[in-house]
């Protein structure tokens, strides 16, 4: 079922070829994000692995000028991503399991608090950005089985700077976070 996902990076394209304001560009995309997770049969299993040990993040696709990237997360039971930012847009849809995302937004003291926690199930959309809220942190709210999410960003995130926190102290570490796999699908099989 590459088709899918061939028709969802062609949306995207040409979504942002025609489309330079972010609230418009967030409010299309995710619309076309709960299309692509509404139905759980085109992601490859290759991209649906979880590792015993950490969270997975599977490259799907990258615009070739960084103008986007999609990307599988995989949790394993209990699993979950530090507090992070991402400096840039971002969509996350939920395609398999549930998914815990708690927003956080940074106090006067530097400090971050969380504000906001809510589940995803499979079909639902989150966006994030840092004119919206960019600080979140991200898990797998089941303890028996993977959940797995796409998500779509405003540039190739695996490639760039950004940061994790220690919500108690503020402190910011900055990371790069790469990818766990070295292929992506063939999205003409
Ligand atoms: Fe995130």
């Amino acid at each position: 079922m590459s088709r899918k996902l061939l028709e969802f990076v062609q949306d995207i394209t040409r979504l942002l070829a025609g489309e330079s304001d972010e609230a418009r560009i967030l409010a299309r995309g995710r619309e076309r994000l709960a299309g692509l997770v509404a139905v759980d049969d085109w992601l490859p299993d290759a991209f649906a692995q979880p590792h015993p040990q950490y969270y997975q993040q599977y490259l799907l696709y990258a615009d070739p000028l960084d103008r986007f990237s999609i990307v599988s997360f995989v949790w394993g039971p209990g699993q979950r991503t530090p507090v992070h930012d991402h400096l840039t847009w971002g969509l996350v849809g939920c395609l398999r399991g549930r998914e815990r995302e708690t927003a956080y937004e940074r106090q006067a003291d530097g400090s971050f608090r969380a504000t906001d926690t809510r589940l995803l199930l499979p079909g639902q959309t989150a966006a994030v950005s840092p004119s919206i809220g960019d600080v979140h942190q991200v898990a797998n709210d089941l303890a028996d089985q993977p959940s797995v999410s796409i998500h779509v960003y405003g540039l190739n995130i695996g490639r760039v700077q950004r940061h994790v926190f220690d919500p108690d102290s503020g402190a910011a570490k900055s990371f790069v976070s790469g990818y766990a796999s070295s292929v992506v699908p063939n999205l003409w099989a």
